[in-house]
């Protein structure tokens, strides 16, 4: 009795000491699957120790990991299928960081600033389907990324990149892909527009106006222009005069009047005789 307490004391102690604070809740995503959500945590190492070693889910929000470090999460490689870091201003995960999560689904790191995708992040990882890196300050992705595990669904919306490697794209198989609100030129766009309706690939996003620009509108300029001119800066002159060909010229204008401005040139964006 005197030595249990004793014990209890001692690995209280320790445990206290070696473990610092943070939140940390084990609940679950469904029946059966247990999801341990972590939120401003300074110290995700402390908090990956704390988790059951056969959990299905781990995430973090809110919270400063800066560099996500090789193998962290080994202990948890048994059962772990979604990994998560969302807000967490991660800057930096090193080449191995995931290795040996061979049950690992689902993989996000949003909200970061992230300036790179490696492809070294996925060897291995054989059930990988979903990968989200969006909202961060990706610059460039890896061609190795785009030949790694087969993916279903990938999602680089909002971050800083201004083309995709067509030439890579070969082997990318994905089903959906959502590249919105990067630096795509318009010559990228072009490209990729071809690229994705040969391949069949999902790019549309739940909210409607989450959206860049209209392919018609792409296409009008480089149908139009003469493909030896076709350089960025005709392209956006082009972009800039069909925009504005296609609206009336006047202030304080209704939709009832725009409508009757259309009826002399029609729009391939608006339908006025929609009931
Ligand atoms: C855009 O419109 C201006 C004036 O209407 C014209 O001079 C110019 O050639 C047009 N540029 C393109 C790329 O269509
Ligand atoms: C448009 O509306 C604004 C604000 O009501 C007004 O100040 C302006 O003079 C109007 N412009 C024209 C061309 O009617």
């Amino acid at each position: 009795m005197k030595l249990h307490g004793l014990l209890a004391f001692i690995f209280g102690t320790v445990g206290f000491a070696r473990l610092s604070r943070s939140s940390c809740l084990l609940r679950n995503a469904k029946p059966n699957v247990y999801w341990y959500q972590c939120f401003r945590t300074n110290n995700y190492l402390a908090d990956v120790e704390r988790a059951p070693i056969d959990v299905d889910r781990v995430t973090f929000g809110n919270s400063n990991i800066k560099i996500v470090l090789d193998r962290s999460f080994d202990r948890l490689s048994k059962n772990l299928a979604r990994l998560g870091f969302f807000y967490c201003g991660t800057e930096e995960i090193e080449n191995n960081a995931f290795q040996g999560l061979t049950e690992l689904e689902f993989l996000a790191v949003t909200g970061g600033k992230l300036q790179v995708i490696k492809g070294a992040w996925f060897e291995g990882l054989s059930k990988l389907r979903v990968v989200s890196f969006q909202n961060n300050q990706i610059k460039h992705i890896e061609d190795s990324f785009f030949s790694t595990s087969p993916l279903q669904v990938v999602d680089i919306s909002s971050n800083k990149i201004t083309c995709l490697p067509i030439a890579s794209l070969t082997n990318f198989k994905v089903k959906e892909l959502y590249f919105q609100f990067n630096r795509l030129t318009w010559m990228c766009q072009d490209m990729i527009i071809d690229w994705l309706k040969g391949k069949n690939i999902e790019t549309g996003h739940h909210f409607p106006e989450y959206k860049d620009a209209p392919y018609e509108l792409i296409k009008m300029c480089s149908n139009k222009l003469p493909k030896s001119y076709l350089d960025e800066e005709s392209f956006n002159k082009c972009i800039e005069n069909r925009t504005s060909e296609l609206l009336p010229n006047r202030e304080n204008y209704t939709i009832k009047q725009f409508c009757e401005f259309l009826e002399k040139k029609s729009s391939p964006f608006l339908d006025c005789n929609e009931d």
